[in-house]
């Protein structure tokens, strides 16, 4: 019997790093696991690398057999997983933390210059015209440079966003975060506010990074859009659900906000039709840790935890409730 079964192919210099720690069995189509296949490979293996997307929840680990020991996801969010159940059955759980970091920030702001600098609607235009016009009042955008970001959530990529934001664009960074300060933000001069309400009311550019949990499903809804400045920008590379997706395209149609650019969604992997109408909205599907390096590294980093497991060790990347 093979001991490790992974839900979907991994990049292949990752799946090479598997195979040296052991033969194992894969879905390699293109498409996600069945709930069938996720139901099998925790009946009969000792290690499991989940993906972000895998529903991995209570009735599943309470089917997972004597046998399994470890399940790895592959990504740092770990929403999927109901992870106080795994600590019942004394599974472990392990993410892949920080690698992940300058890709998920970097996508952040290609969604921000996307959205503030009309590039989808600019590229639409420019290929869809014989020789393209110059217009000294049309598509126009927002300046980036020196404006006011406010980071919700200031984990890892949260502090990597706005110190890059502060280094390099001379952003002025606020943040909430409800724990505790960042080093981060702190040593490049960013404030530390007391209350969401700051960051709403006085920031150009909202960036979303904390993760998805009861207490953060729809923080941002109807009441904090209509707290916003009318120019402001939201970018969303968390989770979706952390947003209202039906009082975002509310607010964006209406204009209570100017732009939004979002990585993730409150139903993935569908996107809400009413975001896919308005050109006031840059949409990308959850790839912000979809850079070839990055991607690698995840894999190699999952192979770690896969090792320590197979050896009878405690994995590194253990993530605990
Ligand atoms: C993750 O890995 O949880 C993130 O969604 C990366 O984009």
């Amino acid at each position: 019997m093979k001991e490790l079964y992974v839900t979907r192919a991994l990049t292949p210099a990752a799946m090479e790093a598997l195979k040296k720690l052991t033969d194992f069995d894969a879905n390699t189509e293109p498409r996600p696991a069945t709930r069938d296949e996720l139901i099998n490979a925790f009946k009969n293996y000792k290690a499991v690398v989940t993906r972000i997307n895998d529903n991995i929840d209570e009735s599943l680990i309470n089917s997972a057999g004597e046998n399994l020991k470890l399940i790895a996801n592959y990504g740092v969010g770990f929403n999927n997983i109901d992870i106080k159940a795994a600590q019942r059955k004394n599974i472990f759980v392990t993410n892949t933390p920080d690698i992940l970091n300058d890709a998920t920030a970097d996508l952040g702001f290609c969604l921000m210059f996307a959205a503030a600098r009309k590039i989808v609607v600019s590229d639409k235009y420019a290929r869809s015209v014989d020789k393209f016009e110059v217009s000294p009042l049309n598509l126009f955008g927002y300046d980036i440079t020196g404006k006011t970001l406010g980071i919700i959530g200031a984990g890892r990529i949260g502090s990597n966003f706005g110190r890059k934001a502060a280094l390099g664009f001379s952003m002025k960074v606020i943040y909430f975060n409800n724990t505790h300060n960042s080093k981060e933000l702190d040593e490049i001069g960013a404030t530390r506010v007391n209350n969401l309400d700051d960051v709403l009311k006085n920031s150009d550019f909202i960036s979303l990074h904390v993760p998805l949990t009861d207490k953060t499903k729809h923080l941002i809804g109807a009441e904090e859009f209509k707290k916003m400045k009318p120019t402001a920008i939201l970018i969303n590379t968390a989770r979706g659900s952390v947003v209202d997706e039906k009082a975002l395209v509310y607010a964006l149609k209406n204009k209570i906000i100017a732009a939004a650019g979002l990585d993730v969604y409150e139903h993935e992997p569908e996107i809400d039709p009413g975001l896919k109408e308005l050109d006031n909205v840059v949409l990308v599907p959850h790839m912000g840790s979809a850079t070839y390096e990055t991607r690698d590294n995840m894999g190699f980093m999952v192979a770690k935890n896969v090792e320590a497991v197979l050896k009878g060790l405690t994995p590194p990347n253990l993530v605990r409730v």
